[in-house]
């Protein structure tokens, strides 16, 4: 079976990836699960990011390596936290949920959207970049339990519930990761 690394330490991430990829028929590791080492994002965008953790793991494991950055930009913080995102929670999300919640009160203004860059990099050096987007709104206040990161403050467009409160089968159907996995699976079948 052909393997291939998710470039990412992120459980959430990785939990998410998993059902996504089921089609492609992969034996699916992770950067987590081989120690491989974090490289410093410092690309300033998605795709950027996504390409130096995608090629840093390929090159580290000589597999083809997929990876993720992704993140939430609020329009009333300018598009921010976007590359930022996982740094602005600080690990703190009831705390960033708060602070979000009120730059969109005081701005009155709610859109956000989610943006996913996957890179998929090959041993080589060679690689591929597929961006999804999700737009949608800040809920006024946190909802749900399930997902990961601001999944309980981010409401897609078209539902009345967050991310966290739709559960798994409804974001998986939708997300921003979803649909940029949409678009690598699509170039994989048609190569
Ligand atoms: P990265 O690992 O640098 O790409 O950080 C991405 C961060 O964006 C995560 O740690 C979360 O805070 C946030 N994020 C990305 N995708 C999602 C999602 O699907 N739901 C909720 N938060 C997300």
């Amino acid at each position: 079976m052909r393997q291939l690394v998710i470039a990412t330490h992120n459980p959430g991430k990785l939990k998410e990836f998993r059902p996504l990829l089921a089609p492609l028929g992969y034996a699916l590791t992770s950067a987590g699960e081989l120690s491989l080492p974090e490289p410093e994002e410092t690309a300033g965008t998605f795709p950027g990011n996504a390409r130096i953790k995608a090629l840093a793991a390929a090159q580290a494991s000589g597999l083809p390596a997929l990876a993720d950055d992704s993140g939430l930009s609020v329009a009333a913080l300018g598009g921010g936290p976007g590359v930022y995102s996982a740094r602005y929670a600080a690990g703190d999300y009831p705390g960033a949920f708060a602070r979000l919640i009120a730059a969109c009160a005081a701005a009155d203004e709610w859109r956000a959207r989610f943006t996913c860059a996957l890179c998929l990099a090959q041993p080589d050096g060679a690689t591929a970049t597929y961006i999804g987007l999700a737009h949608g709104r800040i809920a006024p206040a946190p909802e749900g339990v399930g997902g990961f990161g601001y999944d309980p403050v981010f409401i897609p467009d078209g539902y009345t519930q967050t991310y966290a409160a739709l559960g798994a089968a409804v974001k998986d159907a939708i997300s921003h990761r979803a649909q940029a996995i949409a678009q690598l699976l699509a170039a994989l079948s048609a190569r």
